[in-house]
């Protein structure tokens, strides 16, 4: 009687302590199963950060590294379905010494969703939920605010004499992301009054920007289309690397060199005697070849900025500068 009682509770201790330690355990080494999320959708959660944030480069007009991230199929050749670890993709974003964008991390949730979705199986799931009813039209660009539409609304609206801000006919703005957010409901181009201006009959008087201005390009009108769609955010998109035509040193370089090395190499005791204030001064130094040696970090130099590494980007450029013969 007595051992059968022991034994009793010796099982039931066993029994709540069991099942604990295997739960610490699971999630400790592969936190919560990837199958017990909600299905992340493709189409309006994932495509959208990689033609976002990656597309400037890896789409089709460049295409670094091969790859082409604006579509389904492109974005699937650095994918490994089921396996975030082994897909190319998550690894570059992750990356301690590549990271993608080059030194531009997304942030944590993107790439948290992005890893859910490769775990999840990396399927071209479309939602028909919060509004996104498959109305995206094809070919469309995800729109960023900065990259995307303000240009457009700074330069048909925004020109002097309509919607700026000191003269806001009809009360409306655009010169400023918060002031635009007043002529649309976000998720709902054919409500919101800046969508329905620029598409309406090229006869009526709504119709926008008014003559003499010529009308909006349909790209630009798609733009403007999905933006409004996915929620009218504030997002910053990467924007692409320029190394077209020719570097120049105003045009280009200056502006790295005034960011990151200005503050160690100015007027008052440049640190180990080097001065990069002018073109002049930063030429001289490349000319002794110090200078591409230290932003490449290659062995013997001194790498620079000593705490981290400038962006794919602006090192290419510097050298294109250098070999271009210092525009
Ligand atoms: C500003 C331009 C730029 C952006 C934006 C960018 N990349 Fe890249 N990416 C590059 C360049 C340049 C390379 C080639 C680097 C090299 O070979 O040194 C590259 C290479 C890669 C590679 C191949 C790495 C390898 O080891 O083969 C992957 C994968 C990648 N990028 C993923 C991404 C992803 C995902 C994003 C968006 C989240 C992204 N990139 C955004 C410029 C960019
Ligand atoms: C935090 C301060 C700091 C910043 C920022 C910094 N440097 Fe330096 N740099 C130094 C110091 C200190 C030295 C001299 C000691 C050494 O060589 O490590 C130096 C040396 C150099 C040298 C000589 C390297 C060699 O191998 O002889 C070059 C070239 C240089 N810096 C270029 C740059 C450029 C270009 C930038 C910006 C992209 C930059 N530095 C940013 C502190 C800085």
């Amino acid at each position: 009687m007595k051992f059968k009682r022991l034994g009793f509770v010796f099982s039931m201790v066993g029994l709540t302590i069991l099942p604990l330690f295997f739960l610490f355990n699971s999630c400790k080494h592969e936190g919560i199963p990837a199958d017990q999320f909600p299905e992340v959708c493709f189409q309006s959660e994932i495509l959208p950060i990689f033609q976002n944030s990656c597309a400037s480069c890896h789409g089709e007009n460049r295409n670094e590294a091969g790859l082409d991230f604006s579509n389904y199929a492109g974005i699937m050749k650095a994918i490994t379905p089921g396996d975030a670890n082994k897909s190319k993709a998550y690894q570059a974003i992750t990356s301690t010494s590549q990271l993608m964008p080059p030194d531009n991390a997304l942030p944590a949730d993107k790439r948290t969703l992005i890893r859910l979705w490769i775990e999840q199986g990396a399927k071209e799931t479309t939602c028909d939920t919060n509004g996104n009813s498959g109305t995206v039209k094809s070919g469309t660009l995800w729109s960023c605010y900065d990259r995307d539409i303000q240009p457009i609304l700074m330069s048909s609206c925004a020109a002097s004499g309509c919607h700026d801000a000191a003269t806001h006919k009809e009360g409306y703005d655009f010169s400023t992301y918060t002031k635009t957010l007043n002529a649309l409901k976000a998720g709902s181009p054919s409500t919101s009054k800046l969508y329905r201006v620029i598409t309406a009959s090229q006869t009526s008087e709504d119709f926008m920007p008014p003559k003499p201005y010529s009308p909006l390009s349909k790209a630009a009108i798609d733009s403007i289309y999905s933006w409004i769609k996915r929620g009218a955010l504030n997002e910053e998109c990467a924007s692409p690397c320029d190394t077209t035509g020719t570097i120049t040193y105003a045009g280009h370089v200056k502006s790295t060199i005034d960011l990151y090395c200005v503050s160690c190499h100015g007027i008052n005791s440049p640190s180990g005697g080097i001065r990069l204030l002018t073109a002049t001064d930063v030429q001289a130094v490349a000319k002794t070849g110090k200078l591409l040696g230290a932003v490449k970090r290659l062995s013997g130099y001194s790498a620079m900025p000593p705490a981290y590494a400038l962006s794919t980007c602006d090192v290419k450029q510097i050298e294109l500068w250098i070999k271009q013969g210092y525009n």
